[in-house]
């Protein structure tokens, strides 16, 4: 097999909606490593960009496990890593428990720094390279119900913006996308999911964000639904 010339990107929270759909996106033109935990949702998406793509693999990855990320990610160099996994456990500050609050800053802050943390040396030394972060409006509004999440997307906004300082001049761009409301697992069931973004659209924002000219940089870009009062249509 001859060598690619395509840039190689890595999704990680690739196994279902937004990391998802960025994988479908790039599938076209960048070969891909897409991580998440569920391999069997994985595999599947993998032969799915296989057909309309050219190098795709997976691993299967709890981000929240510095050690083991930075095993699995030792030997590997990508030119794009769209930091994209992320939970959320919308509730009052009193009901939420230990385990959920853990949870989200592991997942949304720790996870940032262990993927970058095994990824970034390699695009530094090549002198390019981009590190993309899905972060949220709810990085720079707040609401009842958000006190850790929204907590950790703001944490996202001071980490992007410090981190974009301290690479742009060894080549390398950092972006944050911050999106309003998706329709995806994130919402509980039965959540009215119809008048919010698909992913395909956050999709496309980040798709841009990463296919700029080498010296042009997005490193903000905020997407929303036009009304919540307004079905998408055909929703
Ligand atoms: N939906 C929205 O309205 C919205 C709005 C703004 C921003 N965002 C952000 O967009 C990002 C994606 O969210 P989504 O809406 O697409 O949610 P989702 O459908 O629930 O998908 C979350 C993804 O993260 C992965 N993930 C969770 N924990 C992980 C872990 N420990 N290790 C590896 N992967 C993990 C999941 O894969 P596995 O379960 O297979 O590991 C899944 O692929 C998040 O950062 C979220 O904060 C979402």
């Amino acid at each position: 097999m001859t060598a690619s010339t395509r840039p190689v990107a890595l999704i990680t929270g690739a196994s279902r909606g937004i990391g998802r759909a960025i994988a479908l996106r790039l599938a076209p033109t960048h070969d891909l490593i897409l991580v998440a935990r569920d391999l069997e949702r994985l595999q599947r998406l993998t032969e799915e960009c296989a057909v309309i793509g050219e190098r795709v693999r997976s691993i299967a990855l709890d981000v929240t496990d510095f050690a083991a990320v930075a095993d699995a990610l030792r030997d590997v160099q990508v030119d794009v890593l769209i930091n994209n996994a992320g939970v959320a456990h919308l509730k009052p500050f009193l009901e939420t428990t230990p385990e959920e609050w853990h949870h989200q800053v592991d997942v949304n802050v720790h996870a940032l720094y262990h993927v970058t943390r095994a990824l970034l040396p390699g695009m530094m030394s090549r002198g390019v390279g981009h590190v993309c972060i899905i972060g949220s409006t709810a990085g720079r509004n707040t609401f009842v119900g958000g006190t850790c999440y929204v907590g950790t997307k703001h944490f996202v906004m001071g980490f992007a913006e410090s981190l974009m300082l301290e690479v742009r001049d060894a080549g390398v761009g950092v972006s944050v996308i911050t999106p309003g409301s998706v329709a995806t697992d994130l919402f509980p069931e039965g959540t009215n999911t119809t008048w919010m973004l698909e992913p395909e659209n956050v999709a496309d924002a980040v798709y841009f964000a990463v296919t700029t000219p080498q010296h042009m940089l997005v490193h903000r870009l905020e997407v929303r639904p036009l009304s919540p009062k307004r079905p998408r249509p055909g929703a």
